[in-house]
């Protein structure tokens, strides 16, 4: 039977994307070298869900680590979904830009050496809104010309730059996916939504950063799975998507909706703007609209109400 590779198998969407396949009865191979960016107990539970799976096998690899067992993983799989890298916006600064340009750049390219000579394999790349940067206007199609604001985007647009060429060049059949704030049950602990709601649980008090009112084009977690899930059957030559929520909210917003799903009131502070957050964003999916047949189905309120349920039944490190 086929099977699907999953690089960041123990991650926030990596562990969402897997269950799903899993759950729709098919085999997946997932790589994690389980770094510390975030406390690894969180993605050992994530982990210990797939181990249920008799079809599910785990490869606790770096890949820049890796050779004949990478190999092996890519012959046995007909589509690979990159999902690994360094994410994170606001660390991608100073000395920590080296986790970086290893994880997001390097790591990439070194799958796509693995994959280069095998046309029959569809690669979809996590890629991230963040290669945008400050755009002249919104929302941004995929021919906007990118400009990161973060060492991060940075990075992430190297590697979809790599994904790209390597189409270009040798037929990979790829497709990238620049995905917008990503939410949901298990998001990673350093993002806002987890901070917010972990705050308002303990009684804690919120840090904003700036006025509050940068914008984000919150997507949650079920629509960028499907989205994954539609590239991985169609493919694409080096094709490139936005997938953006449609609920595009400033941070105020958010926390007026936290604090109605909470049903007491908030404790915010306001700090500093961060270096690297950009001001706005926001994507045209229309491309992923007509070309995947994908619609974002999660409307924000209720992806807060779900996400809040979800961290006040599990209980997780924030570090
Ligand atoms: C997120 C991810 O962290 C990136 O990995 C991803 O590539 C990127 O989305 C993307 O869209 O491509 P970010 O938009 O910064 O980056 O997501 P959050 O950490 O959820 O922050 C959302 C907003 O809340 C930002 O404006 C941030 O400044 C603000 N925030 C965050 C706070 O005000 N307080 C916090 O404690 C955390």
């Amino acid at each position: 039977m086929t099977k699907h590779l999953i690089t960041g198998v123990a991650g926030f969407i990596g562990s969402t994307l897997a269950e799903t396949l899993l759950r729709s009865g098919l085999s997946v191979v997932g790589v994690d070298s389980l770094t510390d960016y975030y406390p690894v107990e969180n993605k050992q539970m994530n982990l210990a869900a797939l181990q249920e799976f008799s079809r599910f096998e785990y490869l606790n690899e770096d890949i820049l680590a890796m050779s004949t067992e990478l190999h092996q993983a890519v012959n046995d799989c007909s589509v690979i979904y990159h999902q690994a890298g360094q994410p994170g916006v606001r660390g991608s600064w100073s000395d920590g830009f080296d986790d970086y340009v290893e994880r997001n750049v390097l790591a990439t390219q070194k799958l796509l050496e693995c994959i280069e000579d095998k046309p029959g394999t569809k690669f979809v790349y996590a890629s991230s809104s963040s290669v945008y940067g400050n755009a002249d206007s919104w929302p941004c199609t995929e021919t906007a010309v990118p400009k990161p604001f973060s060492p991060y985007g940075v990075t992430k647009l190297a590697a979809e730059h790599l994904v790209t060429l390597y189409a270009e060049n040798f037929g990979l059949n790829s497709v990238s996916l620049r995905y917008f704030t990503v939410y949901g049950p298990k998001q990673r602990p350093d993002m806002a939504f987890t901070r917010f709601i972990n705050a308002a649980i303990h009684g804690d008090t919120i840090t904003v950063y700036g006025d509050g009112e940068q914008i984000r084009d919150f997507t949650y977690v079920s629509d960028i799975v499907e989205a994954n899930i539609r590239a991985g059957q169609t493919g694409g030559n080096g094709a490139i998507y936005n997938l953006s929520g449609g609920s595009h909210a400033t941070v105020n917003e958010v926390l007026e909706i936290l604090e109605r799903v909470h049903g007491e009131p908030l404790k915010v502070e306001r700090v500093a703007q961060q270096a690297g957050d950009v001001r706005r964003t926001g994507g045209d999916s229309t491309n992923a609209r007509e070309r995947l047949g994908w619609e974002p189905q999660v409307a924000i309120a209720d992806g807060i109400a779900r996400q809040y349920a979800w961290q006040k039944a599990n209980q997780r490190t924030m570090g």
